[in-house]
């Protein structure tokens, strides 16, 4: 059974525990707990700060989870309150979309920086 460790400054680094089987974070990078997992209404993006980074979590109508850079690479808008389809993240500021594959923009801008996100116990997981 994993626990999360709730004495640190986010919501909590995570012990994955022996019951999981996926491979081990590379190593420098921190599985962190941000939220619980209905604290992300589908359809939506919430903003949360994972180890000391900034990052924009979103929940797609079919339950899937991804995590970005919260500043959007083009001028900073908050990607959170973005539009989300299952193919696209369109920054409310200036409308330009990223791909959820790869970051990629679909307007010629920077791409976006993706993190390894999971649910795990009920709680929304981000790897900085
Ligand atoms: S700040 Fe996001 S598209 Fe311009």
């Amino acid at each position: 059974m994993s626990t999360v460790d709730t004495r640190t400054a986010d919501t909590g680094t995570v012990d994955t525990g022996t019951a999981d089987t996926r491979p081990a974070a590379p190593a420098g990078v921190r599985a962190h707990a941000v939220a619980r997992v209905e604290d992300v209404p589908p359809g939506e993006g919430r903003a949360f700060v994972a180890g000391g980074v900034q990052v924009a979590v979103f929940r797609l109508r079919d339950g899937s989870l991804h995590a970005t850079q919260a500043a959007c690479p083009h001028a900073g808008g908050p990607l959170a309150d973005g539009q989300t389809d299952p193919d696209v993240l369109v920054c409310p500021l200036h409308l330009y979309g990223f791909r959820w594959t790869d970051g990629s923009s679909t307007g010629g801008v920077p791409p976006l920086t993706r993190y390894p996100v999971r649910e795990l116990d009920g709680m929304v997981v981000v790897e900085t």
